[in-house]
């Protein structure tokens, strides 16, 4: 089965989306039916091999190189956070081609990738999520509301709407930093959020479709160090100082039940397919609220959904061989 793994992209999150390629790529190598090629997208839209050989995208299911080889593409791994790939825009492509793919269509990508679609919908859906405002410009009444809002709330995110692991987004607590931040992250998106910030435990669920029954695992949980949140560095750097449990401790069975319910009412109300991370924020008063829909959650080694899966009992390699193999049968 010829597999097309498509990694890095024009957004913010290319060198994280390398390693995630790079687990895909490890946890197929030994699927003997499944011949990989891994292609890494840049700025322009541009697909390279490891070769530096140059590829064009597909058309009637083909890849073709520079010198004119053509090579059928029966299965797309679409491992890119954020544009083109988690926006959906990449699987449009593949729609119009028919080329099967690993992940959610272009729909529900787009609408989990921006983070103020994902709380109109959320709401519309009467699932609790973090308070906030949505600001559309820098007008004057936008930057008011934004300044009502941190002095009602103490302390806000203010965050680029269209973007993942956490860049564009800011801790502000002094109204002199207000506006920096909010210019800054309209230079990553074209809306902003201003979200009240939570004293709260940061939980995560992996949420699958495994043999056609939708699963989620036991929260996992993130504990950024005190002095800060769960930044890119945190994220991605050596010497993180974040840790991770992947069975979050000391839950109750009522506040369990709950994100089960939630994480599996959103995975089939929003149609995602495939994979997704939902994650959620307990706060020290004991509300949940719904954070965020990841519908290409990462897997470098620090990362949390294939450590959930795996914990559940669901081998990745087998997972997605297995999603391959029927996606073309
Ligand atoms: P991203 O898509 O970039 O991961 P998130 O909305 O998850 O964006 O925010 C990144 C991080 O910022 C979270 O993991 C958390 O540490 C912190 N954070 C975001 N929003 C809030 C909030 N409302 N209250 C407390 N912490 C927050
Ligand atoms: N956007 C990153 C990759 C994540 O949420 O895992
Ligand atoms: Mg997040």
């Amino acid at each position: 089965i010829n597999t097309l793994l498509i990694c890095g992209g024009g957004g913010s999150e290319h060198d994280v989306s390398l390693r995630t390629a790079d687990f895909i790529e490890e946890k197929l190598a030994a699927a003997k039916d499944i011949a990989l090629l891994r292609v890494e997208m840049d700025n322009s839209g541009c697909l390279t091999d490891s070769q530096g050989r140059v590829y064009h995208i597909f058309y009637d299911r083909k890849i073709r190189d520079e010198k004119g080889n053509s090579w059928d593409v029966d299965y797309v791994i679409p491992a890119i956070h954020g544009y083109p790939g988690e926006t959906g825009d990449l699987q449009s492509q593949l729609d119009m081609f028919g080329i099967p793919y690993f992940g959610s269509a272009p729909e529900p990508s787009k609408i989990c990738f921006n983070k103020i679609k994902t709380k109109m919908w959320l709401s519309a859906l009467g699932i609790d999520n973090t308070p906030y405002e949505f600001l559309h410009s820098l007008e004057i009444e936008e930057l008011e509301k934004a300044h009502s809002a941190l002095e009602a709330w103490g302390e806000v995110f203010v965050k680029a709407s269209n973007q993942g692991s956490s860049v564009g987004c800011f801790k502000v607590s002094d109204t002199s930093e207000l506006e920096a931040a909010i210019e800054d992250a309209f230079k990553l998106s074209p809306y902003v959020l201003i979200e009240k910030a939570l004293k709260a435990r940061e939980l995560e669920v992996a949420v699958y479709a495994y043999n056609n029954e939708i699963i989620a695992t036991r929260p996992g949980e993130i504990r950024a160090p005190s002095d800060t949140f769960y930044t890119y560095k945190e994220k991605y750097a050596e010497g993180s100082r974040a840790v991770t449990f992947i069975e979050a401790a000391e839950l109750d069975e009522e506040q369990l039940q709950w994100i089960a319910k939630v994480s599996l009412r959103t995975f089939k109300a929003l149609k995602l397919k495939d994979l997704s991370r939902i994650d959620f924020f307990l706060t020290e008063t004991g509300e949940l609220y719904l954070n965020e829909v990841n519908t290409f959650p990462g897997m470098t080694p620090n990362s949390m959904f294939p450590k959930m899966m795996e914990n559940h009992g669901h081998n990745f390699s087998e997972y997605l061989t297995g999603l391959i193999r029927s996606a073309v049968s």
